[in-house]
């Protein structure tokens, strides 16, 4: 697999790619997601030590006619279409090499968002996952080969695929308090809650160890029909939000749309989402040499595959 994916994508250069995708047709034009855009995405670092997206001050926003289409279209080409296809489709030469397949964003459906279940992400939701990729897949993760400015781009051009991100009023979940101390008490509730088939559940995806392997897992599916196995919850590397207490109290309440994953923001109270989350927490156990050596053929494949450094 890896070097397969490594031919092909020393066979496809970006500067082939975009050549040959250059003639197909653009998306349509969405002034309405640009001015969201440009409007409110505030100036956002990644910090240093985990990547991840932290707010601070915004500026005052450039006009409505300062996107960049051209620029932000030359980017998505090189980078993002042989994956994701260059209408976006999910269908990019490489596509098939893939399981979770490369996002169709006509669909407007996202996985790893601050948002309530069924509206679009925020701006700052598409910029952490472009900037760190999604672990244990093909999508890989942008942030110390682009600019922030460019990945800011290419958040504005993913939203021009769908009228997902047209709607108003789109509710954040809750926001998360501190992460509780992770004390027997709530483990064990933790570990009640998961395995109650009238609370949470998770014991019939996930299985009751965990690890992937409840009586639902053989048949769950994502929104596109392909087949999408709960996650084996000891293998936290794994975890495409991430594993963090706080990650998952997140992916507790927002859900993961077009997966199986539901949200339990309407289902359990927020006590009852850390309980599970510090329980879930207690499940992971530490990669070992053996995994690093077996596992993730989709990401290191991406990786060998020559990824440029900076794509300017
Ligand atoms: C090597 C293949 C590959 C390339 C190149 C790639 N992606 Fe992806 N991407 C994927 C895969 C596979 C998924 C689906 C992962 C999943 O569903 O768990 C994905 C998912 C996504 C998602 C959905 C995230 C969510 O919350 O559901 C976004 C947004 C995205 N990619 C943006 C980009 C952008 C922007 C680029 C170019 C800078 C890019 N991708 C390049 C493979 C790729
Ligand atoms: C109907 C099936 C189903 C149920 C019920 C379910 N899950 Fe999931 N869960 C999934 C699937 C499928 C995924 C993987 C989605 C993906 O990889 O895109 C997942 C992923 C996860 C993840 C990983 C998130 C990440 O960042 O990758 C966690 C943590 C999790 N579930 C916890 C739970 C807990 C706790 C419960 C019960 C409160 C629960 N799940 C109930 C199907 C389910």
């Amino acid at each position: 697999m890896t070097i397969a994916l490594a031919m092909l994508w020393l066979a496809q250069s970006p500067g082939d790619v975009a050549a040959r995708t250059a003639s197909t047709a653009l998306p349509p034009e969405r002034p309405q997601a640009e001015a969201v855009l440009t409007a409110q995405a505030p100036e956002q670092e990644v910090s240093e030590v985990d990547g991840r997206v932290e707010s601070t001050e915004a500026q005052s926003p450039p006009p409505r006619s300062a996107f960049p289409a051209a620029e932000a279209e030359r980017l998505y080409l090189s980078l993002c279409a042989p994956c994701h296809g260059a209408r976006g489709r999910g269908d990019g030469p490489n596509a098939s090499l893939f399981s979770p397949r490369p996002r169709d964003f006509t669909r407007g459906v996202f996985k790893l968002k601050s948002t309530k279940s069924g509206f679009p992400p925020s701006d700052e939701d598409l910029f952490e996952t472009i900037s760190r990729g999604i672990p244990g897949t093909g999508m890989p993760a942008w942030g110390g080969r682009l600019s922030r400015e460019n990945i800011r781009l290419l958040v504005g051009y993913v939203k021009r695929f769908s009228d997902a991100f047209d709607v108003e009023g789109v509710e954040p979940i809750d926001e998360p308090t501190e992460p509780p101390v992770a004390t027997d008490e709530r483990i064990r509730r933790g570990r009640a809650l998961f395995a109650d088939a009238s609370k949470g559940a998770c014991f019939q995806c996930h299985g009751e160890s965990g690890r992937g392997d409840g009586p639902s897992a053989p048949a769950l599916v994502d929104d596109a029909g392909n087949p999408l196995p709960p996650r084996d919850l000891t293998r936290p590397w794994e975890f495409k939000r991430g594993s963090s207490a706080r990650d998952v109290f997140v992916t507790l309440s927002a859900g993961m749309d077009g997966a199986a994953m539901p949200s339990y923001e309407g289902a359990l109270n927020a006590d009852e989402r850390w309980d599970l989350a510090l329980f879930v927490q207690s499940l992971g156990r530490r990669r070992s040499w053996f995994d690093y050596l077996f596992d993730d053929p989709y990401l290191t494949g991406a990786r060998a595959a020559g990824m440029p450094d900076e794509a300017h």
